[in-house]
Formats: structure tokens, sequence, C-alpha cells
């Protein structure tokens, strides 16, 4: 079978279920059962037809809106390639800027402390180990499902072994760390409850990735506490929210630190959509 055909009709099928991205999912979904390169695909005379079996699978499931990183068992982050499937959060291009403040304000630290409350898949964790060889990282995770992909790849990657991993809820989390952290960084959940989501996260993404509460940010309060707590004087805050939050983050901020995080911003995404909100914490006495 020609790969061009095999294409043209996996694309068409995307579409007509609705998927974003047709071409590209068709492309990468054949790059994957061919085991090449995207880009290899156009060099390609024939697809064998065992192949064109398993992609034509493949795509059947895609378009039952299975997202593409589950069929792929890969999601892209950053330097990585991640491990990702049923149970835990497909980390999101969005979130690689958050990563990029961070290692911006690790820039004259020595030996820092980072600390990644929610941590899923372990996505900020690791790429911050891998682009920060000087950090000392822990990530924070309750999910069970969510935690033993962070340890599955925190495992297959060199970076992994300076993460420490701890399995349980934020509140509360590392006690050791009071008062010692340069960098609280957080993707928590934050899509108000009852919100329209796309199928894909809807059936896919573990709820406990997504939904913060009537305003969506029941989880986001339990950060900014937690950050409190753990930063040190000076250190920073960077949490992740909703493109309608660029306001209500700050001002949650503003209402519940009591002074102990001053400088808020927020700041934009790729695309400049309201991202993620920073803060640091001041001298003031917790
Ligand atoms: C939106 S996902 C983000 C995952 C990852 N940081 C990323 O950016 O891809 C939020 C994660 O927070 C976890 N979570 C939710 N509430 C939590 C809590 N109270 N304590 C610890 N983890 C929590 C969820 O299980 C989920 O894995």
């Amino acid at each position: 079978m020609k790969p061009r055909t095999l294409l043209a009709a996996a694309a068409g099928r995307l579409a007509e279920a609705g998927v974003a991205s047709p071409e590209y999912d068709a492309r990468t979904l054949l790059a994957h059962v061919l085991g090449i390169r995207i880009g290899r695909l156009d060099l390609l005379a024939v697809v064998p037809a065992e192949n064109a079996r398993t992609f034509r699978a493949l795509v059947d499931e895609r378009a039952r809106r299975v997202p593409l990183q589950h069929l792929t068992g890969v999601a892209g982050f950053r330097r990585l390639d991640l491990a990702v499937g049923p149970g835990v959060f497909v980390p999101r291009p969005e979130t690689e800027v958050l990563v990029e403040w961070v290692l911006s304000r690790l820039a004259g630290i020595a030996s820092p402390v980072v600390v990644d409350l929610c941590a899923g898949s372990a996505a900020i964790a690791l790429a911050v180990a891998d682009e920060a060889p000087a950090a000392r990282v822990y990530a924070v995770e309750r999910e069970a499902h969510a935690a033993a992909w962070a340890r599955r790849n925190l495992d297959a990657h060199p970076a992994g072994s300076r993460v420490h991993l701890q399995h349980g809820d934020i509140d509360g989390a590392l006690p050791e760390l009071d008062g010692a952290v340069d960098v609280v960084v957080a993707n928590p959940p934050y899509i108000p409850d009852g919100a329209e989501v796309e199928r894909e996260v809807a059936e896919h993404d573990p709820p406990a990735a997504l939904w913060g509460g009537l305003d969506g940010l029941d989880v986001v309060r339990v950060v900014i506490a937690t950050a409190v707590r753990l930063l040190r004087p000076g250190g920073v805050l960077g949490v992740e929210h909703a493109d309608r939050q660029g306001d209500a983050v700050p001002a949650l901020i503003g209402a519940t630190a009591m002074g102990r995080l001053s400088e808020l911003a927020d700041r934009p995404d790729l695309n400049g959509r309201p991202r993620f909100t920073t803060a640091v914490r001041t001298e003031a006495p917790a």
C-alpha cells in the first residue's frame, strides 16, 4: 500500500471524527508503527500489509478520540520523551514555558532546591533536573497510578536520580524543607467542575488531574499555602492556571498569602494567553 494513499484515508477519517490535527496525527501514527521518524515517511515507497493493518487499527482508536500520546506511549516535553498512558495526565506544550521560567530563576544559585507540586508524569521535575544539573528536585504526587508513571520516567532518565519523588498529598508535604526551597512550581488541576473539555481530556486524563472545584482553584489554594511554608525568603512560586484565570490567581494569592508572597505577575504562554502566575516569598514571618 502506498503511504500517501494510506495517510490521506486516515487523515480524512480523523477529520470526520473531529480530531484537531488529522494530518499530523496520521503521520505520527504511521511513523510510530514503522518505527521511523516522521520526516522519513516521504521517502517510503510502500507500507507492508501487516504495518498497514496495525496503522488502521490505531487510526480507529484515534477516531474514538483516544489521545495520540496514549497510542504512541510517548509525550514529548522539553528535551524529554516521557512515557504516558492511562492513569496519568499527558504533559502539555503550554507547561514548557513554565519550566523555562523556573530555569531562569535558578541562574546564580549554586545548588538550588526546586519542588514540583502535583507532579503527574514528573514532566516538570524531570525537565528541570535534566536542564539544571546542579538542582536538587522534589516531586509530589498523590495519585498512585500517576506516581507509578513518574517513577517509571525518573528511572528511565539519568537526571531522574536527582529527583526525589514523594507519593502523597501536597498539603503538609516535605516538612523537612520548610523555609529552604528556592523555587516551588506547580501545574495543579484547575478546571472548574462541570466545564466542557475535549473528549480526549474528559475520557482519558485522570479526573484528579483536571477538576479543581467550583471555581477551579481548590488545589491552587493548597499550592499557595504550601509554597508559603516551603519557600525561603526571596524564593519564588510559579503556578500554572487556565487562560481565564489570569486575574483570579493573582487575586487569590493577594487575598490568601497575607503579604507573604509579593511581586505578583501573570505570564503568558507561547500563544500569548495568560498561563501562570509568579510571586516572591517576602521576609515577613509566616
Ligand atoms: C494537571 S496534572 C499536572 C501533571 C504534571 N505536573 C504536568 O504538568 O504534566 C495535576 C496532577 O496533580 C495531582 N494532584 C491533584 N491534587 C493533588 C494533591 N492534593 N496532592 C498531590 N497531587 C495532586 C494529580 O493527580 C495530577 O497528576
